[in-house]
């Protein structure tokens, strides 16, 4: 056992992910000493390669895709945020050796869009694709900020209503299919579905996009995603990828392991001339 302390992100794939690097220049920057590495790890193995790392003296662990749901109900305690969204991607060691699990995804989300970029929610038409993880752990956050509403359009149209219903007591929020999108237009339209993972884009037409509206992409890549690329093509004065929330969520994840808080602009700035 190192007398590290030892972080790491679990996920399958992960060999692309950028959270130890991330990690690793929050610590820099905070001078704080820590190890944070990445280990592959498909859902079937979650159980023990969780009880094996934090046997060896593990202090805090992000879940990604596939494993935020296993996660979330692995936790022994939950975050009100995360208890919310049912999905974990930051557990924490306890004292008690007990694990506590957070969501810090939704939180990384609303700064990179509300500080990074200066775009605020208040009294906003937002539109959110998709109804898997990634939107059930933006939803309340999003609130938060006072938008009109949230519509939530999903392939299959069941998920999206049932997750409308869900967070109904928050405010105005439905869920519906894309056709149904029809007439309709938002200020913010947000993609949390995986289809950019695989380069494609969910049925969108033209005019969803307000005048002066903005997309974002919760996904990000060294290219622009389709939906990026969607955005621009409809005229959004800023069609931006979750590179900033993915720096957003992991300095909220350190700051609830570390106590410390990093700053997050040269980091960003950092990781997208590398990208460039
Ligand atoms: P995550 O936890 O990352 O949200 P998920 O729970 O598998 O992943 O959800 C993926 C979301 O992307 C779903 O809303 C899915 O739509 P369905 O519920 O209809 O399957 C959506 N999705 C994936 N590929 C898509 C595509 N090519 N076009 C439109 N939606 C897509």
């Amino acid at each position: 056992m190192s007398n590290i302390d030892q972080y790491a992100v679990f996920g399958h794939p992960i060999n692309h992910s950028k959270s130890p690097r991330i990690h690793t220049l929050f610590a820099e920057q905070t001078k704080q000493t820590l190890d944070y590495t990445s280990q592959d790890v498909p859902a079937e193995l979650f159980t023990s390669a969780i009880a094996e790392f934090f046997k060896q003296g593990g202090k805090g662990l992000n879940c990604t895709v596939p494993l935020k749901e296993l996660a979330w109900d692995r936790a022994d305690t939950l975050s009100e945020r995360a208890q919310f969204s049912k999905a974990v991607n930051t557990l924490v060691l306890q004292e008690d050796g007990t694990l506590l699990g957070d969501n810090t995804d939704g939180l990384g989300l609303v700064a990179d869009l509300t500080v990074n970029h200066g775009i605020s929610l208040n009294n906003k038409r937002i539109l959110i694709l998709g109804a898997g993880g990634a939107s059930r752990g933006i939803i309340g956050p999003l609130m938060e900020k006072s938008p009109v509403g949230i519509v939530i359009a999903n392939r299959t149209v069941e998920k999206a209503i049932a997750l409308s219903h869900e967070f109904s007591q928050l405010g105005e929020i439905a869920g519906c299919a894309y056709e149904a999108l029809k007439g309709f237009s938002f200020d913010l339209i947000l993609n949390a579905t995986s289809a950019s993972l695989t380069g494609e884009l969910p049925p969108l037409t033209d005019n969803l996009l307000a005048e002066n509206g903005c997309c974002y992409d919760l996904a990000y890549g060294n290219q622009p995603t389709a939906f990026v690329k969607w955005g621009v093509a409809q005229g959004a004065i800023k069609s931006l990828d979750g590179l900033g929330m993915l720096v957003e969520q992991a300095a909220e994840a350190f700051f609830v392991w570390r106590g410390v808080r990093p700053e997050t602009k040269e980091i960003i700035k950092l990781l997208n001339s590398e990208r460039a």
